[in-house]
């Protein structure tokens, strides 16, 4: 146990989904892995641990933004030695091919904020995804009929941003999409040696104002998890 995950030594798998939403993390546990126990429900951030192909996975609830990511992250690897991070969620798109539903594999995350900031002082630190995962995740999603879109998101600290002018810079600078975790995932990983990836569907666009409502976003999110299982055991 630990303070903010419940689950005994070992009830945890190498390989953990990481939804922002635990309701996500339940509907997917019991849609795609196989003899499924509830594993966490600390602060209701549901964890679920099962397999999938006879591998273990677990599908963890990460909660909004970096600060809570780092929570659970930091938990996971220092506490139940989780090895491969996988994050599934949502994003805004931010240039104009990346369209409502598309997926997003982010190859890097840029950030002004994440709670490892400080340790950087006047560094920037170039948060990336493991290589052999983005690998795998392409081929899965190509094999799901998908074109993806591979290159570096925007993992922002504000979602009613009121700094206008640096989306534009995001947008700029070829950005394809912003979320809210992907950035300090992709730190704690490299800082202990783990591999992590963030599989992103659109959820809304800052261009167009577009977003998808709710009860149609479970097909997408399936995707996701599909892509996630099977990048993580390519
Ligand atoms: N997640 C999904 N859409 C987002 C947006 N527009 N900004 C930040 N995070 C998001």
């Amino acid at each position: 146990m630990t303070v903010h995950i419940g689950a005994a030594k070992g009830e945890i798998a190498e390989t953990v989904l990481l939804p922002g939403d635990p309701y996500r993390a339940k509907w997917a546990a019991e849609t795609f892995l196989k003899d499924v126990r509830l594993v966490n429900e600390v602060r209701g951030m549901l964890g679920f641990t099962g397999t999938w192909n006879g591998h273990p996975v677990t599908i963890q609830g990460s909660g909004m933004g970096m600060p809570s990511l780092s929570i659970y992250v930091n938990e996971l690897i220092r506490d139940y030695d989780a090895k491969t991070l996988i994050r599934i969620g949502s994003c805004g798109g931010m240039q104009d091919k990346v369209k409502i539903r598309d997926v997003i594999l982010a190859m890097t995350a840029t950030t002004t904020g994440s709670p490892s900031r400080g340790i950087f002082k006047e560094v920037n630190f170039a948060p990336c995804a493991d290589w052999s995962l983005l690998q795998a995740a392409v081929k899965a999603a190509e094999t799901h009929e998908l074109t993806p879109h591979i290159g570096g998101i925007y993992s922002s600290d504000v979602f009613y941003d009121e700094r206008p002018d640096l989306n534009e810079q995001m947008v700029r600078h070829g950005i394809l999409g912003v979320e809210m975790e992907a950035a300090e995932l992709y730190t704690l990983a490299a800082r202990y040696g783990c591999r992590a990836l963030a599989v992103l569907t659109v959820s809304d666009h800052l261009g167009t104002g577009e977003a998808l409502p709710s009860d149609q976003r479970e097909r997408s999110f399936g995707d996701m998890v599909e892509i996630a299982l099977e990048a993580a055991f390519a």
